[in-house]
């Protein structure tokens, strides 16, 4: 699935190229995109586990990197509990619903608390790129960890980021937190794509999404509604898109990821994102 050599990846009018990356990185992926939120719990990894399993199902080349230091979820998310072997000194990330992936948890002793100064994590980070064997990508999924600290700031310095989306919860709270996690990504001058409202429904309520990006002057991406079958899905280790690709939350996701692609276009073109979801 995670092919790569198809010249569309998935995407009508060509898949979004920021140069930038390679030239840094030497590593041939053509977007990086990074998903966070202001507070942990607002479902950023399920987010970026079903954007990135959407992307692949177009035929994209995807990774996807758990860089959550504070809760590396993403193996169990992913249904992979452990990265291949070593090749040739370099990690091999795992692979699965088409999706190559590293976490910072196959890196980490289990159940360890580790105190992380600024430093130790910076180095981390930088090995989620250096020491992979990343292969050709199209886009790179990042999922960091919650809040506005260093973990940003040293994926920025690292890694040219095509673009940040925020995860936010319906309530006001939340909308406070999305605000901050996006000011993070202005000072860092990575384009912000857009929002997305996750949770929403009769227990959390709706539109924190909608006042979001309308005070951040950006995209809402998509609203995805609370709903058991995506959390199940999760701890069970295949996404809802991959188990249920004909439910209404797989085609939520399927529609943000078509989104995202557009706005990453919109950003690589040297144009400001324009799309509006109203
Ligand atoms: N739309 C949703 N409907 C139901 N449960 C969800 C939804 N999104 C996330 N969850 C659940 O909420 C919890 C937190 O989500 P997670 O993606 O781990 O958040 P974060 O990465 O922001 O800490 C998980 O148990 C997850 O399965
Ligand atoms: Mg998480």
């Amino acid at each position: 699935m995670a092919g790569g050599n198809n010249d569309s990846g998935g995407a009508p009018g060509g898949v979004p190229f920021d140069p930038r990356i390679e030239t840094k990185l030497g590593i041939p992926i053509k977007n990086i995109v990074a998903v966070a939120s202001g507070k942990g719990g607002v479902g950023k990894s399920t987010v970026s586990v079903n954007l990135a399993v959407s992307l692949a199902q177009t035929g994209a080349a995807v990774g996807l990197l758990d860089a959550d230091i504070y809760g590396p979820n993403i193996p169990i998310m992913m249904g992979v509990d452990e990265m291949p072997p070593v090749e040739a000194g370099k990690l091999v990330p795992a692979e699965a619903h088409g999706v190559r992936f590293m976490s910072m948890g196959f890196l980490l002793p289990p159940e360890q608390a580790l105190i992380w100064r600024g430093p130790m994590l910076h180095k981390a980070i930088q090995q989620l790129f250096t020491d992979v064997r990343w292969e050709e990508l199209d886009y790179l999924i990042v999922d960091l960890p919650p809040g506005t600290g260093d973990a940003q700031l040293s994926l920025a310095q690292i890694a040219p980021l095509s673009g940040g989306l925020i995860v936010t919860m319906p309530q006001m709270v939340s909308v406070a937190d999305a605000r901050r996690g996006a000011a993070a990504f202005e000072q860092l001058e990575v384009p912000i794509l857009g929002v997305i409202e996750n949770m929403s429904g009769e227990i959390f309520g709706r539109g924190g999404g909608e006042t979001a990006a309308g005070e951040l002057g950006t995209a809402l991406l998509g609203v995805v509604g609370l709903d058991a079958a995506i959390s199940a899905s999760g701890d069970g280790g295949r996404p809802i898109v991959a188990a249920s690709p004909d439910s209404e939350a797989a085609r939520t996701f399927g529609e943000l990821a078509q989104k995202v692609v557009a706005q990453l276009r919109a950003v690589s073109g040297g144009s400001q994102p324009q799309l509006k979801i109203v």
